[in-house]
């Protein structure tokens, strides 16, 4: 039985271009003892990817969860639209190295993956390596709290 007393609660969502890659993720994040806030979508049926991201961004600003995945064709619309939630940084990687720095470097808190872009197989080491990697604090500090300064001065434009 997996140990999910120290793992973060995880919020994930989809729409149908990444519908599977989500189920693969969900299962291998189970398998790791992490507890799942699954928003949907539930099938390969055509659906609108602002409206999972929207969710599962909200659940990250509200700290109802530590972090959010999102799947989209590209990954690009996820991210789009998860980063107009205030307090939301989302980062779309690519690989392990662009996972690693959106952790490291950015203080990434939602993970955008293009389940047309990267092969199936190489989400679960993306996945792994965003949640494996801390923040390094130091000069990013300054740099990420430059981002969330944009929350504050421009509270109109998230209305
Ligand atoms: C859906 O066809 C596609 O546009 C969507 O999954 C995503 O790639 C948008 O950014």
């Amino acid at each position: 039985m997996p140990d999910s007393s120290h793992k973060p609660k995880i919020a994930i969502g989809a729409d149908h271009a990444g519908f599977h890659a989500k189920e693969t993720i969900k299962k291998f994040l189970a398998a790791q003892g992490y507890e799942i806030d699954d928003v949907g979508t539930a099938s390969e049926e055509s659906v609108d990817y602002p409206d999972f991201a929207r969710q599962v961004a909200e659940r990250v600003a509200a700290g109802r969860v530590q972090f959010g995945i999102l799947m989209c064709g590209t990954g690009i619309g996820m991210s789009m639209t998860a980063n107009k939630v205030p307090g939301v940084r989302a980062a779309l990687a690519h690989d392990i190295m662009t996972a690693h720095l959106a952790r490291e470097h950015n203080d990434a808190n939602v993970l955008t993956i293009g389940a047309r872009v990267v092969p199936e197989e190489q989400t679960i080491a993306i996945v792994r390596e965003f949640l494996n990697t801390s923040f390094a604090g130091g000069r990013h500090q300054r740099r990420v709290d430059k981002i969330n300064e944009l929350d504050k001065e421009n509270p109109a434009r998230n209305k």
